[in-house]
């Protein structure tokens, strides 16, 4: 197995497996952000850029976390086929597949570019990006139950979503929040159950490049057949959790969500697993607050205190119970963080 982190290993890979000319050299740079996979940027003397990704077995996070290398096949698939489901050139196209080295290669996105969460964080937040996000979520959700017959069989594996997203996020979340548990092992069971349409299961602002003011989408090692609602919920909480953490933008946030919820339903709209969605989005959007500050991968920009708020919150409105919409979630944790804060700022 080679070490595409070795960049003389790396090259001669390449120049071996005649991926590049013989006596070519290439320059070669790490790019960093993920956990998951070793991911390095080649620029070829030909002027050509490409990513090259190879799946790790033991994650890079704090606790541990293993998931089958062979995932980056999955991963090709989505290159491979989004495009079939996505509007143009929000993915990039693919260059080669080595499954015996558990990695591929595709075009880097050209220069300049910006991470949308980065931008986010900054607290540039552009409306424009949101219905982008939106469009690109409904667009995939749709088009790829439209075309099921194709597609399900080539995303049946739920494997590496189970490992990457439901084990570590909720199930173990369930663990250490057991007011939490009988809500979230409902939630596993029915999205378990699920095989609606092709989910994306990293689909947040992380794994988005804005390049000449499009949105290009990236990581699709966990693609499945399954619960879309999913999707949304793990998005969201990327707005929702921003929202806590930069009290001066919570309400552009606020709106954002709303409005990115909004452009969501009108793109999904008369498919047959609309009307349940919201139901379901709106507890994915829970367990997934919940999951971002005490599962396996905590969200990292995120104080101690402001961990212990989010938890707080989201408990108190798993217990009541009520069975919010997406839009109650939404306002709801925005106004009780509001509330907390000032209970917190009124305190002797
Ligand atoms: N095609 C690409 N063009 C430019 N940069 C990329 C590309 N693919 C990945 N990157 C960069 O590498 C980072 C990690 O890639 P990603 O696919 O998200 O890996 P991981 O699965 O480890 O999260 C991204 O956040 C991005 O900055
Ligand atoms: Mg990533």
């Amino acid at each position: 197995m080679i070490d595409i982190e070795d960049f003389d290993q790396l090259q001669g890979y390449l120049r071996k497996t005649g991926r590049i000319g013989s006596q070519e050299a290439v320059s070669i740079r790490l790019l960093g952000g993920g956990v998951s996979n070793k991911t390095v940027l080649v620029i070829r003397s030909t002027g050509e850029s490409w990513v090259i990704k190879q799946a790790l077995t033991k994650l890079r996070v704090q606790s541990d976390w293993f998931s089958d290398p062979a995932r980056i096949h999955v991963e090709a698939n989505g290159l491979r086929y989004l495009p079939q489901v996505t509007p143009e050139g929000s993915t990039t196209p693919l260059v080669f597949e080595d499954t015996a080295e558990n990695l591929l290669a595709m075009e880097a996105v050209p220069e300049p570019h910006h991470n949308w969460k980065q931008q986010l964080l900054s607290g540039e937040l552009s409306r424009e990006f949101f219905g982008q996000f939106a469009e690109l979520l409904g667009s995939i959700h749709r088009e790829s139950f439209r075309l099921r017959h194709e597609l399900a069989p080539l995303f049946a594996d739920k494997r590496y979503f189970k490992t990457l997203r439901l084990e570590p996020y909720y199930e173990y979340t369930a663990t250490v929040v057991p007011q939490a548990a009988p809500f979230l092992e409902e939630l596993v069971a029915w999205t378990l159950s699920r095989t609606d349409t092709l989910v994306h299961g990293d689909f947040s602002p992380k794994n988005v490049l804005l390049h000449r003011n499009r949105l290009v989408l990236l990581d699709h090692e966990v693609l499945h057949f399954g619960d879309p609602a999913f999707d949304v919920g793990f998005s969201l909480t990327h707005f929702l959790a921003k929202a806590l953490h930069l009290p001066q933008k919570r309400s552009q946030f606020v709106e954002a969500a709303l409005h990115y919820w909004k452009l969501y339903n009108d793109e999904v709209r008369g498919t047959p697993w609309a009307a349940q969605l919201a139901f379901r989005a709106a507890q994915h959007t829970l367990a997934s607050l919940l999951a971002r500050v005490c599962g396996r991968s905590p969200l990292e920009y995120l104080r101690r205190e402001e961990r212990a708020l989010q938890q707080k919150i989201v408990v108190e409105m798993i217990i009541e119970k009520n069975c919010p919409t997406v839009d109650q979630v939404i306002t709801g944790f925005s106004a009780r963080t509001a509330e907390a804060e000032l209970g917190a700022a009124s305190r002797p």
